[in-house]
């Protein structure tokens, strides 16, 4: 595998900048969101098209829940994000949803739900170890569940395996938006134990501040049944 070989384990500095910087993002982080997107209408379309009735979603990296808030009332939502104010703005526009405070790089609680259908973008930018979050969101995953997982993919970086680009030198300096190839996003799918339904190099989202757009690797994976 290349390079894909960083600590899953806890980085409490760099997750309370992150915590402290989407904590002032949460009131006014949907609308400033609009401008910024592309990967949103993937988003919608995934959903249309994997959310059946009374099935269970996780949506990590939740921030205001704006993704998967609308799901009809029958489904089951849960968020996960490091940011106690992006959950409350999230569990405020849906009440009836779950919303803890959770970093995607452990293992989710054995005691939850297992769910069907798993949405992880606009957040792995944080992702230290890929291998590790989708090993944990995988463990999470009911048999036969989908999930739509964005990756920052940096092709203007010749190296092979993960590299890492400045996130905000003005919001959270000394903090990385973590890169990785094709070959290490495959590698990190197979070693979770996911099955590869679907891979495209999107334009994500646009980064005013440095004046590019951040591209991902988008993929949609399956947990297959055991014995498939
Ligand atoms: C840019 S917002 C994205 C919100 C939403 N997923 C979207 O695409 O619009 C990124 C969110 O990821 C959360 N986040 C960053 N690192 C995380 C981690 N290790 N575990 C859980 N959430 C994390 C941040 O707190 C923030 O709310």
């Amino acid at each position: 595998m290349h390079g894909d070989s960083g600590p899953a384990g806890a980085q409490p500095e760099e997750n309370e900048a992150i915590e402290l910087y989407y904590d002032d993002f949460a009131p006014h982080y949907v609308p400033g969101w609009r401008s910024l997107e592309h990967y949103g209408p993937l988003v919608a379309d995934f959903l249309l098209r994997t959310v059946t009735p009374e099935c269970r979603v996780l949506d990590v990296g939740c921030g205001p829940g704006h993704l998967t808030r609308n799901l009809a009332p029958d489904v089951s939502v849960t968020g996960i994000d490091l940011s106690p104010r992006m959950l409350e703005v999230a569990s405020a526009a849906r009440p009836g949803g779950r919303y803890e405070q959770h970093d995607f790089h452990d293992p989710l609680p054995g005691s939850w739900e297992r769910f069907d259908v798993v949405v992880a973008v606009g957040c792995l930018e944080f992702c230290r170890d890929l291998t590790a979050t989708l090993r944990n969101l995988a463990a999470a995953c009911a048999p036969g569940a989908r999930l739509l997982v964005g990756v920052v993919e940096d092709r203007a970086v010749r190296a092979p395996g993960r590299s890492r680009r400045a996130f905000s030198d003005d919001g959270l300096p000394g903090v990385d938006m973590h890169c990785y190839d094709a070959t290490a996003q495959l590698d990190a799918v197979t070693a979770a134990g996911l099955s590869p339904w679907s891979y495209r190099f999107v334009p994500a989202w646009r980064h005013d501040e440095y004046s590019y757009v951040v591209q991902y690797g988008l993929w949609e994976l399956r947990k297959d049944p055991p014995g498939q």
